[in-house]
């Protein structure tokens, strides 16, 4: 692959340590994975043969794929060693403000000058994690959306200090590596994709709470509803089909109407009192379910994955 970041490392291989490895290492690119001990580096092996594995069962991959990307991977417990010769490193530690500034400071002291280093965090502020950082315009986020190595989106943010050119450097990257990578113009927390995210949970809650409905019966309502339309577009593009006049028109049509529903929605910043309908209903909700698409956690989970991987094939993206 032409890029100018080369040589990879990963720091932490947890859930997404271990699956960003997968998409470097396909790209063609050689990414060291560097965990404390070597119990870690067993954990990562692990999961990254795990995922390595469920690509083959969905003939993502065929083992000939597999030997190689397995050898574009290699493993240290050594920051200093593991650090020395990169120019791009992922960070994966947990998302504690503390860990990240721990890790900002061994990237600076072991790392080369010119090396990038990307934040996995999920929603810190890119300008808090680089607060103490000698050279904070080489250190950004690049949050992934679980698993990484078959979510295509990226969402890059730049700190206040992040170089412009560097944003743009990480969105060719990413796109060269398969990915759909978004740049926020703006840093705020929880960025994009979580805050609409969160949007959609806080009314699915409050749904559940008020006795609306059972989770069951909200999760089927955004399933097989807006859900299934939000798997090949977003809300921008599908209400430009809601109206023959196009965007602009669906909110002439329906805005009136959706304002009195926005008056009655939930705006809470605390979790209400009852959430434990939710809890017990999800229980229901899983054991209602045919095995087929998933009936306990491990084959929900690998049902997903399927239709994950389904879906992405029709968008030409894994
Ligand atoms: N899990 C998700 O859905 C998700 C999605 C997007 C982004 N993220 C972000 O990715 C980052 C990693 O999350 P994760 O889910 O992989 O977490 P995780 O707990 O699975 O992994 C964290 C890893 O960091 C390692 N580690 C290395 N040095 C450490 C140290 N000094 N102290 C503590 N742990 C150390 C741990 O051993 C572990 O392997 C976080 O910033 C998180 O917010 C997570």
């Amino acid at each position: 692959m032409m890029t100018e970041f080369k040589k990879i490392a990963n720091i932490g291989g947890g859930v997404i340590g271990s699956s960003f490895s997968l998409i470097f290492a396909r790209g063609g690119l050689d990414v060291v994975n560097i965990s404390r001990n070597q119990d870690g580096v067993k954990r990562t092996q692990d999961k990254i043969n795990g995922m390595l594995k469920q690509l083959i069962e969905n003939k993502v991959i065929n083992e000939e794929d597999k030997e190689k990307i397995l050898s574009h991977i290699s493993y240290s417990t050594d920051l200093e060693e593991g650090l020395k010769d990169i120019d791009y490193a992922q960070e994966n530690w947990p998302e504690i403000m503390e860990k990240k500034h721990e890790i900002v400071e061994l990237f600076e002291k072991y790392a080369p000058d010119n090396a990038v280093l990307a934040s996995s965090t999920s929603g810190l502020l890119v300008s808090d994690i680089a607060k103490n950082a000698k050279h904070p315009e080489r250190i950004i986020g690049v949050h992934p959306y679980n698993p990484p190595h078959i979510i295509p989106l990226i969402e890059i943010v730049k700190g206040e200090k992040t170089s412009e050119d560097l944003a743009e450097k990480v969105k060719k990257f990413f796109e060269d590596l398969g990915k759909i990578p978004v740049i926020l113009n703006k840093e705020v927390p929880g960025y994009i994709a979580n805050r609409l995210q969160a949007a959609v949970f806080r009314e699915t809650i409050d749904l559940v709470v008020n006795g609306v409905a059972s989770i069951e019966d909200v999760d089927k309502a955004l399933t097989f509803g807006p859900g299934i339309r939000w798997g090949i577009m977003g809300s921008g593009l599908n209400f430009e089909l809601a109206s023959d006049k196009g965007l602009e028109g669906m909110i002439d049509v329906i805005g009136k109407s959706m304002l009195t529903w926005l008056d009655d929605m939930a705006t809470w910043t605390e979790f209400p009192e009852g959430t434990s309908k939710l809890y017990d209903g999800i229980d229901e909700a899983i054991k209602n379910r045919p095995k087929e698409i998933g009936n306990d956690r491990e084959s929900l989970n690998e049902y997903r994955t399927k239709m994950l991987i389904d879906i992405l094939k029709l968008h030409k993206l894994i």
